[in-house]
């Protein structure tokens, strides 16, 4: 690292000032919690408020991490797409557990989530596959994902390829499809001054949530 890097490292420190969390504010529900917090990220035109980290554990209990985009919130859990063979598919099939994370930095605001993972229906992944625009349905062809490729050229090669192939309606590939991650345990965090965050988590019980206020 140079020590530019390093000193802009150390002098970024902020407060995190934009609001508060009490019991009182919470719904029973972490899922209708979660949606009230999600249309406030929305209204607040926070970026990419869809844009969740996604964090899976192989065979060998290596924890590994990226961003896939939220495409569905509900009683049954929270839903996103990928590539069936890819890395976080294949620790998804050995360890088919997950943690999510969202960072709402404009409103000072994470959720995590920690749950189960199941395949959704192929009727569902079709389903919305066939939502999503030509050039992305044409991506999930072409992408290998997670495997070595040549070069860029070759991926664009692979793209035409497959633009000729499906002129019209494009098919799913079998290869690709949804996810639904049941949740176990949702935190809330608001961030506060001088780092003393809120933070409510929400525990399945047999048939409700507990919630406990959390050290920050
Ligand atoms: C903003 C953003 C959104 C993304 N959305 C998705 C997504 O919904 N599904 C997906 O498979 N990858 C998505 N990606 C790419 C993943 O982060 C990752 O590179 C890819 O899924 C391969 O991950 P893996 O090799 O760990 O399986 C997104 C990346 C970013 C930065």
């Amino acid at each position: 690292m140079t020590d530019s890097t390093q000193k802009s490292i150390l002098e970024l420190r902020r407060e995190y000032t934009r609001g508060s969390l009490d019991l009182q504010d919470l719904a029973q529900d972490p899922i209708e919690q979660f949606h009230k917090w999600f249309q406030e990220a929305h209204t607040s035109l926070v970026n990419d408020p869809i844009a969740m980290t996604l964090s899976t554990v192989s065979h060998e209990g290596q924890p590994s991490s990226r961003i896939v985009l939220l495409r569905g919130a509900d009683s049954q859990g929270f839903r996103f797409y990928t590539n069936y063979t890819s890395h976080k598919a294949q620790d998804l099939a050995a360890n088919p557990r997950a943690g999510l994370s969202f960072f709402w930095s404009e409103l000072d605001r994470q959720i995590l989530i920690e749950g189960t993972v199941q395949k959704l229906t192929e009727e569902e992944s079709k389903q919305y596959f066939s939502t999503r625009p030509r050039g992305n349905q044409l991506s999930a062809w072409a992408s290998d994902q997670s495997k070595a490729v040549a070069s860029r050229e070759e991926l664009e090669r692979v793209f035409e390829k497959y633009e000729n192939q499906f002129p019209d309606e494009i098919p799913k590939p079998e290869f690709w499809g949804g996810y639904l991650v049941t949740p176990i345990r949702i935190e809330f965090w608001q961030g506060r001054a001088s780092r003393l965050h809120d933070r409510f988590l929400y525990t399945r019980e047999a048939t409700s949530w507990k919630i406990s206020r959390l050290a920050p």
